[in-house]
């Protein structure tokens, strides 16, 4: 069944939405509208008049108009009835911030509200969950942070108060989203029903899980293949040790399975597996900025030998490996270089070089026709200026109308070499802190060219 009114609801009441700051169910009333959502929003409470400015009304049915999504924020025992009161008011989505059912072995309880839901065709996010956010529509029906940046990553996460970290996570970290869902106990809507949605959805251009484990298998591996030829899934596979999988069981009531079987399975489809949050965010925000890695070298130019050396290897265990620069690009560029400057793969500039020659030789590089892809590694010397290499970089390649190939680059150093990654990833060049992180970035897009051709035949 279609989740457009899960993403692109016309109207939003919000059952539970409370008069107290720093309750749940206000905090979600003032999020929907603060965060700009234009769609009409009814907060529902039988004790109050009006919550943040908006006419409140007692019960569902007490709407004068037609409602497509239902947040529920009231106590567990009560949210049967609210279900069914939303059916009945012709709802399409009721999402169940509420805990209190599986994860607390209230199955019985979460079953009710499914059966009641499908009545009458009515879909069920959650429960045990923070909300859904979905920036092109100015969405935040969440409790998390409010002012999400718009983006191309949609993050669904199994977890709620990591969720919700991750969410902030993401500002901090400038990663913009396109969708964030919680989905808890998931009850009804799931991974896989979030992928054949999201697959089809134009801001979306990589899907991020944080999941624990899944419900019907068959259908995840059938799904995830068929999105994984068109867009790229990365995993986060939470419980992957023995004492991880029972910490799962108690968490969410979901079975985490064996590492092995999993780690398999999602080679076979074609996802991504991040080893860790910081993996799996780094890669996110690669994929989503980037062009797609379509074929040619990898060309690494960096100011330090070690730093290139720290690469090679990072590269060399997420399976890409690095062929000798061609020599088109080494006759351009080696009489610009120091005399010492080595130029194999990586092209090592050497500590000697200037703003410019550093960054002439990633533009030379980026224009050459035989590669088709650069890693800029630069280590911060002081002889060179981090901010002025983030300026000079930006504006060169916006005078080429954009990037035509993708181009990640991880600047190692002090303050200003933090607010050059900023300055370069707000103009959607990926940056990172550490050589590691860039490389098994670059690698990610490479490693997902590779299997966008096996699964689409195009090998
Ligand atoms: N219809 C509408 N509103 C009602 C109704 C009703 N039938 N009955 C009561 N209300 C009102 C209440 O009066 C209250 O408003 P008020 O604060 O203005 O008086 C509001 O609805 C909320 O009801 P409360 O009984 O005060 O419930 P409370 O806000 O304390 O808790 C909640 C509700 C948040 C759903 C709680 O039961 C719960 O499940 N909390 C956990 C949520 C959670 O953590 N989700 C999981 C994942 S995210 C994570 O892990 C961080």
């Amino acid at each position: 069944m279609d989740l457009e009114a899960l993403f692109k609801p016309e109207s939003i009441a919000v059952v539970g939405a409370s008069r107290t700051p720093g309750k749940i169910g206000y905090e979600i009333v003032r999020n929907l509208k603060e965060y700009g959502y234009s769609g009409r929003v009814y907060p529902v409470n039988p004790q109050a008049r009006e919550i943040l400015g908006l006419k409140s009304y007692p019960s569902i049915s007490a709407i004068p108009d037609k409602i497509d999504m239902v947040v529920v924020s009231v106590p567990a025992a009560m949210v049967p009835d609210v279900v069914e009161e939303a059916g009945r008011k012709g709802a399409k989505v009721a999402v169940v911030i509420s805990s209190g059912f599986k994860e607390v072995g209230r199955q019985d309880l979460e079953d009710e509200v499914v059966e009641r839901a499908r009545k009458y065709g009515m879909r069920v996010l959650g429960p045990n969950i923070f909300g859904v956010v979905y920036s092109p529509a100015r969405i935040n029906a969440s409790f998390g942070p409010k002012d999400v940046i718009p983006g191309h990553v949609a993050f669904v996460t199994q977890s709620g108060a990591l969720g919700i970290a991750l969410m902030g996570m993401t500002i901090v970290e400038r990663i913009g989203v396109s969708a964030i869902v919680s989905i808890g106990n998931k009850s009804d809507i799931d991974d896989a029903d979030l992928l054949e949605y999201l697959v089809n959805d134009d801001a979306t251009k990589v899907i991020l899980i944080y999941l624990e484990g899944v419900k019907d298998g068959k259908r995840f591996i059938e799904v995830a293949r068929r999105v994984s030829a068109i867009k790229p899934i990365i995993v986060i596979k939470a419980g992957r040790t023995e004492v991880g999988a029972k910490a799962v069981a108690s968490h969410t009531g979901s079975l985490a399975g064996n590492v092995v079987i999993y780690s398999s399975v999602f080679k076979q489809t074609g996802i991504l597996e991040a080893r860790n949050i910081e993996e799996a965010f780094d890669w996110a925000r690669a994929l989503s900025y980037l062009p797609e890695y379509k074929n040619g070298d990898l060309v690494v130019v960096t100011n330090g030998g070690g730093a290139g050396v720290m690469v090679t290897d990072t590269l060399a265990l997420n399976g890409v490996y690095l062929s000798s620069p061609p020599e088109k690009l080494v006759k351009e560029i080696k009489p610009k270089l120091p005399g010492f400057a080595s130029l194999g793969n990586p092209i090592d500039v050497t500590g000697m070089i200037t703003n410019e020659g550093y960054v002439d030789t990633v533009i030379s590089s980026l224009l050459n026709d035989d590669v088709g892809a650069v890693l800029a590694v630069y280590c911060q010397t002081a002889v060179t200026d981090p901010t002025i290499i983030a300026g000079l970089i930006i504006r060169k390649i916006k005078e080429m109308g954009g990037l035509s190939k993708p181009l990640v680059a991880s600047m190692i150093g002090g303050e200003e070499v933090y607010w050059a990654i900023q300055k370069l990833n707000d103009a959607g060049i990926p940056a990172y802190p550490t050589p590691e992180r860039a490389a098994s970035s670059i690698a990610s897009l490479i490693n997902y060219s590779k299997i966008r051709k096996r699964l689409t035949g195009n090998a």
